[in-house]
């Protein structure tokens, strides 16, 4: 990328960045190859310097394009935003942000999905092994705890934390035994998501710069992850479920960095674990989750209200409930309980992760699983401090974390 002044532009340059007025209108898209006539544009808008990039660009004619683009854009987004009020100011900068987001993504290279294009399709596979309802709920975490998919050195950790004798040289060296949890943690430790000030080679240093309680927090929900490996690929796309809630994590961790009585990485956690209600739906009762999706895209229902109608009991009750049998503290079980809570919060924490939820599917960060927004509680506004004028500098944080953040993750 180069700098380079209006009177230096010559026609065949490609813009490495959006050109916007100053209210933030976009006048060309970044990506566009330049031509006479838009170098004309770019004098008429008053634009001194613009961004070059050695990448070749596409022709796009100024203004008519875009039109079109955008178009489709607010074509693919009407139905996700379908149960929100878009006059209230948060839902309508989310938008308006949202909108900005995909007009760069299709810069890249992105395409709105073809409709439907995100349905379970047959499988002879599919098999529920339960009725759906709330008996039934109860009946199948007690059927997969028995099962006991859980990774060892979750239950490991767990108990090391709760148990009095230990201390932590002995917590590093538990985590230490799996490699793969433990070369994971180390590398998040490491990227510029915790800005450490030297490099961290130890999960015993580890545990001394983050603290015993949220280091193991965060191995547990590395550990956590690798719980749903056996889930039809024909029902859930996985990369997009995990995409969401590192999302929602990364957002919420955010959020929490102006609050200082939250704790950063519990909330990470949280966020990361908020709708594995979800996949303990999808492994006991893929039949009727295919149901549940259907119902969600033909009626413009968010899940968890599909999931209502269809199982009798939503994710978050599913995941509260498998939290607890999976002795997860307190705190996560209240926040997997709480996030689409329509009355007062119950906590905090939910506030914020019920919030990241509403960004992370609002800006599409996945645009699988469920992708239609639910409506926005007023109430967690009022325990969280987001609004229109800082939406974009929490946003602009997150999207470079997500980049390091996702790259260990799926890296
Ligand atoms: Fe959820
Ligand atoms: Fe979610």
């Amino acid at each position: 990328m180069a700098m380079k002044n209006l009177t230096d532009l010559v026609p065949g340059l490609t813009l490495a960045q959006d050109i916007l007025t100053p209210n933030g209108r976009l006048i060309l898209p970044r990506g566009t190859l330049l031509t006479d006539r838009h170098i004309d544009y770019l004098k008429r808008w008053g634009i001194a310097r613009v961004n070059i990039t050695e990448k070749r660009g596409i022709h796009i004619e100024p203004g008519e394009v875009l039109g079109m683009l955008t178009e489709e854009i607010e074509g693919f987004l009407a139905p996700i935003f379908a149960r929100n009020d878009l006059q209230h100011p948060l839902v309508s900068a989310v938008y308006r942000l949202g909108v900005e987001r995909l007009r760069g993504k299709a810069m890249d290279g992105w395409k709105p999905p073809r409709k439907g294009a995100s349905l379970p399709v047959s499988d002879h596979r599919f098999k529920d092994e339960f009725f759906a309802g709330d008996y039934s709920l109860k009946e199948l975490i007690r059927h997969e705890v028995q099962l006991s998919s859980f990774p060892d050195i979750y239950f490991k950790i767990s108990q090391a934390i709760n148990s009095p004798l230990s201390n932590a040289d002995y917590l590093a060296r538990v985590i230490s035994s799996d490699v793969s949890v433990c070369a994971k943690l180390l590398r998040m430790v490491n990227s510029p998501f915790f800005g450490m000030p030297s490099r961290v080679d130890s999960v015993s240093r580890a545990i001394a710069l983050v603290g015993a309680d949220e280091l193991s927090t965060l191995a547990m929900g590395i550990s956590a992850i690798s719980a749903f490996k056996d889930i039809p690929e024909n029902l859930v796309d996985m990369k997009a479920f995990w995409t969401h809630s590192l999302a929602v994590g990364i957002i919420s961790r955010r959020l929490g960095e102006d609050m200082p009585e939250v704790a950063k990485e519990k909330i990470f956690v949280g966020g990361l674990l908020h709708d594995i209600g979800k996949l303990i739906i999808f492994k006991k009762l893929p039949e009727a989750s295919k149901e549940v999706i259907i119902n969600s895209q033909t009626n413009l229902l968010p899940a968890h209200q599909s999931e209502q109608e269809i199982l009798g009991f939503d994710h978050a009750r599913a995941g509260s409930l498998l939290a607890g049998a999976w002795s997860l503290p307190d705190f996560l079980r209240d926040q997997i309980k709480g996030h689409h809570d329509t009355g007062k919060m119950i906590s905090r924490e939910a506030a914020i992760i019920h919030l990241a939820d509403f960004l992370a599917i609002g800006l599409v960060f996945a645009e699988k699983g469920s992708i239609i927004l639910p409506a926005l509680n007023p109430s967690s506004l009022k325990m969280v401090k987001l609004g229109p004028e800082n939406l974009k500098d929490v946003m602009t944080d997150v999207e470079q974390e997500f980049k390091e953040i996702s790259a260990i993750f799926f890296g």
